[in-house]
């Protein structure tokens, strides 16, 4: 029997009963469960095969809860979650007491977001808890973005996926830390950092091997096929060096023409760079069920979402 489900009360008992339960974001599916519940915290690591060092992302139904999760909240962070909220933007803040030392992997801060999803935010008034939900996906393995994705990875693992459709922006959340009350970025995302950029400032990007395994989102090899995957500048060139090879394509606007590819995927014809986020993970699990021998990406623009979309890739090749 399929494990898909559009009944939110059936999801609400499911979590009240201390269970896992996949759900819809506007970024990827999420595992989640109750943040206070060590059982449910447990089930979510051991069904992820995920390490206990990497903290999890605390989901609340509205702004208003995080004085609930948070001790703390400098001035850029206010302005942050109160131009973003809901939305594809993670905070990392000073925790409260109350938040168990299991969802933050000992740490003293906590990653929190309220997600855009309306299946979601109801789910999350109708509870008494908040949240915690990494991607739905096992560790480093590409991110889930239909409620499908999710039951071909878990069906035999979880009892249910509320099913919200596929997710409208695609990639994870772009997740915001402080120091000395300043923000920075430590996970590109579906937030552009221009937009950011545009409330508080220049900001920076702390790069994978300053961060890690702080955010292993930042890990080099992430979100992650089987196949063996390349990005590059010069498609034309890299597929040509590989005409005896199976070649599965992923490229930006236009498609090549070559009678060596097997099958292509043009994230945006109108060139549209929130398009391409939202068909991104889609394409790579189409791409990887192909028995190809090797999937070529093209570079995208360095700006705006297209850097996000070349994070990805980047750490899809390693
Ligand atoms: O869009 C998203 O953020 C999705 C949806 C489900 O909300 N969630 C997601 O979770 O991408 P996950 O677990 O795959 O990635 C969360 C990232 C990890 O890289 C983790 O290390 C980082 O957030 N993180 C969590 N707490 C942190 C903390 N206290 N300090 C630094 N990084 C933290
Ligand atoms: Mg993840």
């Amino acid at each position: 029997m399929s494990i898909l489900s559009k009944d939110i009360s059936k999801a609400v008992a499911l979590l009240n009963a201390e269970e896992i339960v996949a759900i819809p974001t506007e970024t990827v599916y999420g595992l989640a469960g109750n943040i206070y519940s060590e059982k449910a915290i447990t089930s979510i690591f051991e069904t992820k095969q995920r390490p206990f060092f990497n903290p999890l992302i605390v989901h609340i139904p509205s702004v208003d809860n995080l004085g609930e999760i948070v001790d703390y909240i400098p001035e850029k962070a206010k302005l942050l979650a109160e131009t973003f909220w809901p939305g594809p933007l993670t905070l990392v803040l000073k925790k409260k007491n109350t938040i168990p030392l299991l969802i933050t992997a000992g740490k003293d801060t906590v990653a929190v977001r309220v997600p855009n999803h309306p299946t979601t935010l109801k789910l999350l008034r109708q509870l008494d808890f908040p949240l915690a939900a990494p991607s739905a996906n096992p560790f480093s393995s590409i991110s889930p973005t239909t409620a499908e994705h999710v039951e071909t990875y878990f069906k035999d693992k979880i009892k249910m996926v509320l099913d919200g459709g596929a997710c409208a922006s695609g990639i994870e959340s772009t997740i915001v830390g402080f120091e000395n009350d300043e923000p920075i970025i430590y996970r590109l995302g579906s937030t552009a950092i221009e937009d950011i950029e545009v409330i508080v400032g220049k900001i920076e990007i702390k790069n994978s091997k300053e961060i890690a395994p702080d955010a292993p989102g930042m890990l080099e090899r992430h979100y992650a096929p089987k196949t063996k995957t390349l990005l590059t500048d010069n498609i034309i060139n890299v597929v040509n060096e590989h005409m005896d090879k199976r070649i599965g394509v992923i490229t930006y606007r236009s498609k090549i023409e070559n009678a060596n590819i097997k099958e292509q995927v043009v994230l945006s014809k109108s060139g549209d760079l929130a398009e391409s986020a939202s068909k991104l993970y889609d394409a790579l699990h189409q791409l990887d069920k192909m028995q190809l021998d090797i999937i070529i990406a093209e570079k995208f623009p360095d700006f705006g979402l297209g850097k996000s979309i070349n994070d990805r890739l980047l750490r899809a090749t390693k």
